[in-house]
């Protein structure tokens, strides 16, 4: 039997209110499972998809895991770093198996776990030469070709787990935030799409206002500080996005019913989980973030006719790991 790892790696939040493109955190569940095995053939294989619906190609070159599991192949191959006898007469390759475990289009980072989950199980093929923080350059190969942008706020998350900032995309610089252990996230996703790729071109050429931009740099700043000092009344607080959740909210149907359902029923703050559909809130406790998830869905329904479904939890704090093989 060649060698052969399963990875599990999880969906993500970004953005998570005021920080557009530089701020995610990690969740526990959903996620993606990716296999892998070394392969005689060169290059990668992507052997089959389950879970998709017939959705996603297994065109290595179109499908993010194949993207993400190339990019890594090619850099170990390149800089010697496979652990395999540089004299063999043939590059090693990679097959994959993408089962999704996750919505497609739903705002929860479902391109980032598979690119995510096809980098770390390359990587962990070879004995993990790479540390996490390399591998993801290699996750964000597999974002550009979902939407267009190589944006890391949900592969960096995933890759790390925890809450992650992007202090800069060039260079790539990552900055881990602490999170309080009483936080808890509520997420919910309602039945319908949105595209990660038109809703970015929803904010291109837009004039954004100074006092805007002013208003999310604060919250932003407030949201980080609240992070260290362990304040969930200004974590709460700071979950305001002048910029971009006015213009995607119209792509949600139901949206200001569900976010005043959630706020009412005690999230400390609530806005657009990623590109959406799905909808996050902070809460205090279990309690709290199950009572708000139920007013999120019911909302749905009442306002939008959507059923949803809804993961309630801590903040993932290790991203994507590898899964015992029965
Ligand atoms: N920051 C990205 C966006 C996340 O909002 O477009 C997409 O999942």
């Amino acid at each position: 039997m060649p060698p052969h790892v399963r990875v599990f790696a999880p969906a993500t939040v970004s953005n998570v209110g005021p920080g557009f493109d530089v701020l995610g955190l990690a969740l526990n569940q959903p996620g993606d499972v990716v296999d892998a095995e070394l392969a005689d053939a060169p290059g990668v294989e992507i052997v089959e998809v389950t879970g998709d619906d017939g959705q996603l190609t297994t065109d290595p070159t179109r499908n993010v895991v194949g993207v993400a599991a190339q990019s890594v192949l090619s850099h170990l191959l390149a800089t010697g770093r496979t652990g395999l006898d540089p004299e063999a007469a043939r590059a090693p390759g990679v097959r994959l198996w993408l089962h999704k475990q996750m919505p497609l289009a739903s705002g929860l980072g479902s391109s980032a776990a598979s690119s995510v989950a096809g980098a770390v199980a390359v990587n962990e093929l070879f004995g993990a030469p790479l540390t996490r923080r390399e591998l993801l350059a290699h996750a964000m190969a597999g974002e550009r070709v979902a939407s267009g942008a190589a944006h890391a706020d949900n592969a960096a998350p995933g890759l790390l787990g925890g809450c992650v900032l992007i202090r800069s995309y060039d260079p790539l610089d990552v900055i881990d935030l602490p999170v309080p252990a009483a936080l808890r996230v509520a997420v919910v996703h309602p039945h319908c799409l949105v595209s990660t790729q038109k809703a970015r071109a929803l904010l291109r050429g837009r004039g954004f206002v100074i006092e805007h931009a002013v208003a999310n740099l604060g919250n932003l700043g407030a949201l980080v500080s609240g992070l260290h000092r362990g304040d969930l009344e200004l974590i709460g607080r700071s979950i305001e996005d002048r910029m971009v959740e006015p213009l995607r909210a119209a792509l949600i149907p139901g949206y200001a019913q569900v976010k005043s359902a959630a706020l009412r029923a005690g999230a400390l703050g609530c806005s657009i989980s990623g590109s959406g559909p799905s909808v996050f809130a902070f809460a205090a406790s279990d309690e709290v973030a199950t009572r708000v998830a139920a007013a999120m869905r019911d909302a749905f329904h009442e306002a939008a006719g959507l059923d949803a479904d809804s993961f309630v939890g801590p903040v993932n704090g290790t991203g994507a790991y590898r899964l015992d093989l029965p």
